[in-house]
């Protein structure tokens, strides 16, 4: 999105894999390739269902009407 915030897109386990750990795996290793990239803040635009998903992982909600509710999460920066 700019130099330090970039935007997270189509998020989506398998549906016979969900809840066994996958997402958060995925998106753990989506956080360390971003913070190695420079970004500090990633964005996204969720699905409803998906909120509880983000919140499990650090997430915070900054717009929480519409169809797709925002999240941000800082992440450390460095090596
Ligand atoms: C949302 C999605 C990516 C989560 O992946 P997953 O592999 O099922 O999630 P995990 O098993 O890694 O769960 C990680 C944590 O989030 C929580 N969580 C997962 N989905 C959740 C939900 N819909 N609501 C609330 N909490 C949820 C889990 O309880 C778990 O918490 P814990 O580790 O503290 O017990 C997956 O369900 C999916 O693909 N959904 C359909 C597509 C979608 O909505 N994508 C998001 C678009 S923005």
């Amino acid at each position: 999105m700019d130099d330090a915030a970039a935007c997270v897109r189509t998020v989506a386990i398998r549906a016979e894999s969900q809840a066994k750990g996958y997402g958060r795996m995925l998106m753990a290793g989506l956080e360390k390739f971003a913070s190695r990239q420079g970004v500090e803040r990633l964005v996204v635009n969720a699905a409803r269902d998906a909120v509880g998903f983000y919140g499990a992982l650090g997430w915070t909600v900054v717009e929480a009407g519409g169809e797709n509710p925002v999240l941000t999460k800082e992440l450390r920066t460095g090596p």
